[in-house]
């Protein structure tokens, strides 16, 4: 039951990965991905994310950040569009309304939240607005799953109708399930699997073949990757890799299987571009997009 991710097996779940843009597209054609991410003290997190979503090939991006640290960000990453949402003036997200958030993604084709936010514990019920207040496709990672784990309520949480993508590190994974990193690493797909079951999400349990569970019980395998993408960051390349795809249509599984392989892909061809493995930088994996 568990498939190792090929492109037979890509096909198999109905994309063309050598599809190509048809020669009358336009950028309305390929989607537009919103990301909520970084902070004052982790604003290469959003703009990490936000440039491979770019680079994965959806037609426009919104970089949302907190108000006050906009200006400190333009010119940054030219090709988004910037969204200042109004904060307390600390740069953070302390004092984001979340209805400012969905009320972005409802102009918008799919919504990443969560690099490098620094926002969690007691604030789950804000999480919980942009989850049931969000109609597009949802990825959530880093500090959103740290508020998801924190919410108590979260089995009565209604099911999403568009896609949900999780994309936990071991330690993430171990917060949600309420369990070690240890116990998570002994049994990745036990822990993947029963967590996208039980909570009808797509489930990405990331590290060295990183595990992606499918709601109805399917599980697959990435073996593109490397050690050398090993280093802050390359995690927040992952998040904008999957968004970019589901902004451009495709489903979470899809997105979710396809957008791992790439992400694998970009790092072992980044790495082979070095003399060693430990001189990679998360940077280095958007430019192999
Ligand atoms: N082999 C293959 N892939 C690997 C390997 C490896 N040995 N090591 C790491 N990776 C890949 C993972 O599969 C994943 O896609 O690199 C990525 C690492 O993602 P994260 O663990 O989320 O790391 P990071 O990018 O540092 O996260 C940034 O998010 O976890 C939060 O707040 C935390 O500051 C952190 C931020
Ligand atoms: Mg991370």
């Amino acid at each position: 039951r568990v498939q190792l991710v090929t492109e037979a097996v890509l096909a198999g779940l109905g994309l063309d990965v050598s599809r190509k843009r048809s020669a009358d597209s336009h950028k309305g054609s390929y989607g537009h991905a919103l990301i909520a991410a970084g902070t004052q003290r982790m604003s290469g997190a959003g703009l990490l994310c936000a440039k491979a979503a770019l680079r994965t090939g959806c037609g426009l991006a919104t970089w949302a950040v907190p108000a006050s640290l906009a200006p400190h960000l333009l010119g940054r990453l030219p090709e988004a569009m910037l969204a200042g949402i109004a904060d307390a003036g600390h740069g953070d997200w302390t004092h984001v309304a979340a209805g400012a958030i969905t009320a972005l993604a409802a102009e918008r084709d799919a919504l990443a939240i969560g690099p490098g936010m620094g926002r969690y514990a007691e604030d789950d019920q804000w999480l919980r607005e942009i989850w049931e207040g969000a109609d597009c496709p949802l990825l959530l990672d880093a500090d959103a799953l740290n508020m998801l784990a924190e919410a108590s309520d979260f089995a009565s949480w209604p099911r999403r109708e568009a896609g949900t993508v999780l994309t936990p590190h071991p330690g993430e994974m171990a917060r949600l399930a309420g369990t070690t990193t240890a116990e998570v690493q002994k049994d990745r797909i036990g822990h993947a699997s029963r967590y996208a079951a039980e909570h009808g999400v797509t489930l990405v349990l990331k590290g060295a073949r990183t595990v992606i569970a499918a709601p109805d019980g399917r599980v697959y395998l990435n073996p593109t990757g490397n050690a050398a993408m090993a280093k802050g960051g390359s995690g927040d390349v992952l998040s904008g890799v999957i968004v970019s795809l589901l902004a451009q249509g495709l489903s979470d599984v899809q997105a979710a299987c396809f957008g791992v392989y790439l992400h694998g892909l970009a790092g072992d061809r980044a790495a082979a571009s070095r003399l060693t493995d430990s001189s990679l930088l998360p940077g280095d994996l958007v430019e192999h997009l």
